[in-house]
């Protein structure tokens, strides 16, 4: 690792991290397994008994679940070993969705995952908690400042919020389908679903390897097949009313938009995600600062733009948004909470905000459209072939 705490303080020795491969999976079927240690001499312990449902055929047409949130840290019951107190709303975002546990299929925790912030013992505490999620669906992460940044590291940002661990936990104690695991972006398809997962704490700007991926990870999806397509980051890149952007007069991370929202348009993604802003906002249809859609709750068709919505209060303390009234934020909610995406065929998805104190919906919208009108030229969606060429 990088610096202190991580490297002075707080540490122990982890043991073993076992990662396992289980290949060529029939989908849809549920499996049973357990987690195995051989001793020294030779005698085995084990886990209790664990079940998943391996993932539905690329593109099948069944109705498939998926939750997204940021930020969410960990807690105790009793508070007994948590230094700072920083994530309040952790153990009700998890307590809820253990609880629907069998209407989820995968999870997404878009960064910013259990601020250890360098203490490492913090990131046992973490998976704990969420063991009764990542045992039995996928628990797919993306890498935040609290798990990435140190300066001179190669981060995009030098600060010092990752506590000296510089990515080296994140990358360790979860596995995600990254090509390098130093650079966090991937690519991943569930169902309908295709996600392209960016990494904030990496360049993201035009020229860079990771505006590469991007580009090819939304070009490459077939929509006839995944019609329902996500864009994930930790940090704002779209659009947001938290008062940090707001006080910036950018309503985003710097050059987050100016670089990717020609791509977003070009291939069409339906809904762009974030964290890092401990909030709740969903903007309307949104291209270049301009709504391109008036509906709010139900759209039919196309889109002509993407919805940005920044998810990033799962746990962490709260933070507060600017007084300022943008024409494209739809609602805002001060509180913890996360979102629940329902595919229920290709044609038909349904967006649900639940807040994290009683598990009901408090913004909800839906898309119903064919592929044709995924097909369908909106601006700077098509090459521009003009009636002179
Ligand atoms: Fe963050």
């Amino acid at each position: 690792m990088c610096g202190a705490p991580a490297r002075t303080v707080g540490w122990r020795d982890p043991g073993y991290i076992h990662t396992s491969f289980l290949k060529e999976l029939w989908p849809n079927t549920v499996f049973a397994y357990k987690l195995g240690h051989r001793l020294f001499n030779c005698t085995y312990v084990w886990s209790k008994e664990y079940q998943f449902k391996a993932p539905p055929y690329p593109g099948q047409d069944s109705v498939q679940r998926v939750v997204i949130f940021g930020d969410m840290g960990k807690g105790e019951v009793d508070g007994s070993s948590e230094y700072n107190d920083f994530q309040p709303g952790s153990l009700n975002t998890t307590k809820q969705l253990v609880q629907d546990l069998k209407n989820i299929d995968i999870v997404f925790h878009n960064g910013d995952i259990c601020y250890a912030n360098g203490y490492l013992s913090q990131w046992d505490q973490f998976t704990a908690q969420i063991e009764p999620i990542a045992s039995s669906v996928p628990y797919m992460i993306s890498s935040g400042n609290h798990e990435r940044d140190w300066p001179g590291t190669g981060s995009f940002y030098g600060n010092m919020d990752s506590g000296g661990e510089c990515g080296v936990l994140a990358q360790t104690m979860f596995y995600t389908p990254t090509e390098n695991r130093e650079k966090f972006w991937y690519s991943t398809d569930y169902g309908m679903f295709r996600f392209c997962i960016a990494d904030t704490e990496h360049d993201w700007r035009e020229g860079t390897e990771q505006y590469k991926f991007i580009e090819h990870c939304l070009a490459s999806v077939d929509r006839q097949k995944q019609p329902w397509l996500i864009f994930l980051a930790h940090r704002v890149l779209g659009y947001s009313s938290d008062l940090s952007y707001a006080i910036e007069g950018s309503f985003e991370e710097p050059m987050g938009r100016e670089s990717l929202q020609k791509l977003w348009q070009k291939y069409k993604v339906d809904i762009a995600m974030y964290g890092h802003v401990h909030n709740y906002e969903r903007t309307c249809p949104i291209y270049q600062n301009v709504c391109t859609s008036k509906e709010k709750h139900h759209y039919k068709g196309t889109l002509n733009g993407t919805i940005h919505v920044a998810a990033g209060g799962a746990g962490a303390s709260l933070s507060p948004f600017t007084t300022l009234q943008t024409a494209w934020s739809l609602y805002k909610d001060y509180d913890h909470g996360f979102v629940k995406l329902t595919a229920f065929d290709h044609s038909n998805l349904l967006f649900e905000y639940k807040k994290s104190r009683d598990g009901k919906v408090y913004d909800s919208f839906t898309i119903s459209r064919d592929y044709r009108d995924i097909l369908a030229c909106t601006v700077d969606s098509c090459p521009s072939t003009t009636l002179a060429s």
